[in-house]
Parts: C-alpha cells; structure tokens; sequence
C-alpha cells in the first residue's frame, strides 16, 4: 500500500462531518458522558467479576450466579456503548490503568461479607443509573432517540439488577 492510501486511511475521527441533524457539540458532550458511563459499566463488570469468585457463606450459589449474568450483561454493553460514541463520530478510548482505581483488592475481598459485596454493587448500579438517566434526559432534549433508546435499554437492566442483589441479601 502506497504511503499516500495509507494517509488517506487515517481516522480524523472527531473532525468527522456528520450531517445527521445532532449539533457538533452536542454530539461531543454526548461523547464524554458516554465515556464516563462506560468506565462505569467496565467498573461494575469488574466488580462482579471479581465478586463472583470470592464472594462467600450461605449465600455463595445464587450471589455467584447473578454475578455471572451480571458481568455477562455489562461486557456485552461495554461494546453498545462503544460503539454509540463512534457512531456520534468520536473515539472510544479506555485506559485500563484506570483499573486499580476501581478493582477491588486483596485486603478488600479478604474478609468481606456477601452482604457487604452486594451493598457495593448495589451502590454502583444506582450511581450508574443516576448518571444514565441525565444522560439519557439530555439525548431525548437534543432529538438524540437512538442514544435516548440505548441508554433507557441499560437503565432497565441496572434498575432489574438492583432489584435482584436487593432480593437476594433481604433479611
Ligand atoms: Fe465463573
């Protein structure tokens, strides 16, 4: 391939000319509070992850398994999510440095209780929800109906999902 085909390949991703009727800076505050809610989305896959291996006491099969179709869910809408920032014509990049700001460590998994790890969980998914629905608020304003739909899409299955790690640690 010619130096010059190789030049012409260059992704001049956010110099994008996008005419679907979304303003240039509406789609560039979209892009940053869809970045913001997939490093949420990638924090809460991980959390239940790592969950789902050391989570322990009577308890441990159903926590275990609603983690599973849990983390499951959340990868698969890393990519939705992803893939939405693209399409409004920015990048979707993901610092996985970011991590150890979020994985839960040795000590943290060490001793803590199931109850314990499903309040956490619980308290992402309502952080991530609060976050979606602003967002999602601010699509339905700017006639964005496909981000609106996309994020209605996840905060359904955020607010099932609290409904079940409630259920499960109910006393
Ligand atoms: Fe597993």
């Amino acid at each position: 391939m010619s130096k010059s085909a190789i030049a012409s390949l260059s992704p001049e991703t956010t110099q994008d000319s996008i005419h679907t009727g979304l303003k240039a800076d509406y789609r560039k505050t979209m892009s940053a509070d869809l970045s913001e809610i997939l490093a949420a989305t990638y924090r809460l896959t991980i959390k239940s992850h790592v969950y789902h291996w050391n989570v322990v006491g009577p308890v441990f099969k159903p926590i275990h398994d609603l983690t599973e179709e849990h983390y499951n869910a959340l990868f698969a809408a890393t990519d939705i999510i992803a893939e939405r920032i693209r399409a409004l014509g920015h990048l979707a990049p993901v610092s996985f440095g970011m991590t150890k700001s979020f994985a839960p460590s040795k000590s943290e998994v060490d001793h803590a209780s199931a109850q314990e790890m499903v309040s956490d969980l619980i308290s992402e998914h309502e952080q991530a929800v609060r976050d979606m629905r602003v967002a999602a608020a601010k699509a339905g304003d700017n006639d964005d109906m496909v981000t609106e739909d996309m994020l209605t899409e996840r905060l359904g299955f955020h607010e099932k999902a609290l409904w079940m790690l409630r259920a499960i640690i109910a006393t």
